[in-house]
C-alpha cells in the first residue's frame, strides 16, 4: 500500500472513531414511559434526530413504526402500543394553542371583573389574534385604565386566545 493510501486509511479509521461522539451530541430521545423501548429499538440505524424532528399523528406514528419493521426494526407485538404512545405524547401533532382549562377559567372571571367596565364585549369578538398579540392589546388596555394585575394577565391572554385566537 503506497503512503497515501496508508494516510486515507488513517484519516477514514480517525472519522470512523469520532462518529460516535459527533453522533452524541444531535438531540436526544426525552425520558418518559416508553423511552426505553425507542432506545433499544429505533436508534441503531439512525440517531433520534430523524424522529425528534417529526410531528405526527398517532396513525402517523403507526404508519412510520410499521413501516421501520419493515425496513428492518424487530419490535414485539406487545411493545409496539407502548411505543407509539410514547411517541405520540413526545412527537405528536400539537394544536396551535394549547389551553389550560383552569387558566381559562381563571381567565373568565378576570375578564368579567375587568373588561366589561367600558365597553361591551364585541370589540373582543371582533379580533382574532395570537396570544402574543392579545398580551400586547392587554397591555394597551391596562395603559387605558383597565385592572388587571400582573398576575391576573396570563389567565386573561389564556382565556382571549382561547376565545379569540389567531
Ligand atoms: C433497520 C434499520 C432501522 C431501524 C431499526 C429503525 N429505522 Fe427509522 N429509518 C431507517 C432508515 C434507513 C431511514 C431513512 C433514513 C434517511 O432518510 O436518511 C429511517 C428513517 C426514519 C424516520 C424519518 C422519516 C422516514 O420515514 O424516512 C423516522 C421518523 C424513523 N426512521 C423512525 C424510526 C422509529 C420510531 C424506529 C423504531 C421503531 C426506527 N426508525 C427504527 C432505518 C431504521
Ligand atoms: C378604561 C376603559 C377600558 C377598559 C377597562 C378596557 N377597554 Fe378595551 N377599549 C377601550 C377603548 C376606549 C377602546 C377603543 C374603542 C373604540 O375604538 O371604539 C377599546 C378597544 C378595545 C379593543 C379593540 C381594539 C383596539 O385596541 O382598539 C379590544 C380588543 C379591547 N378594547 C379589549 C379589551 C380587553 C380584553 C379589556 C380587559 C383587559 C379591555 N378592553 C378593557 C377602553 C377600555
Amino acid at each position: 500500500m503506497t503512503a497515501r493510501g496508508l494516510t486515507a486509511m488513517a484519516a477514514l479509521a480517525f472519522v470512523l472513531r469520532a462518529a460516535p461522539l459527533l453522533l452524541a451530541q444531535g438531540p436526544v430521545l426525552p425520558a418518559s414511559a416508553g423511552v426505553e423501548v425507542a432506545q433499544a429499538k429505533c436508534i441503531g440505524c439512525h440517531e433520534a434526530d430523524l424522529i425528534v424532528s417529526q410531528r405526527l399523528s398517532q396513525t402517523g406514528w403507526e404508519r412510520e413504526v410499521a413501516k421501520m419493521e419493515r425496513w428492518g426494526a424487530t419490535l414485539p407485538a406487545d411493545e409496539r402500543p407502548r411505543l407509539v404512545g410514547y411517541l405520540t405524547r413526545q412527537f405528536g401533532l400539537r394544536p396551535a394553542v394549547s389551553h389550560d382549562a383552569a387558566a381559562v377559567a381563571a381567565g373568565e372571571a378576570v375578564f368579567k371583573e375587568a373588561c366589561r367596565m367600558c365597553h361591551d364585549d364585541d370589540l373582543s369578538e371582533q379580533q382574532r389574534l395570537s396570544a402574543a398579540a392579545w398580551g400586547r392589546e392587554v397591555d394597551k388596555m391596562v395603559r387605558w385604565g383597565a385592572k388587571v394585575s400582573a398576575e391576573e394577565k396570563p389567565a386573561l391572554v389564556a382565556y382571549l386566545t382561547s376565545r379569540w385566537g389567531a
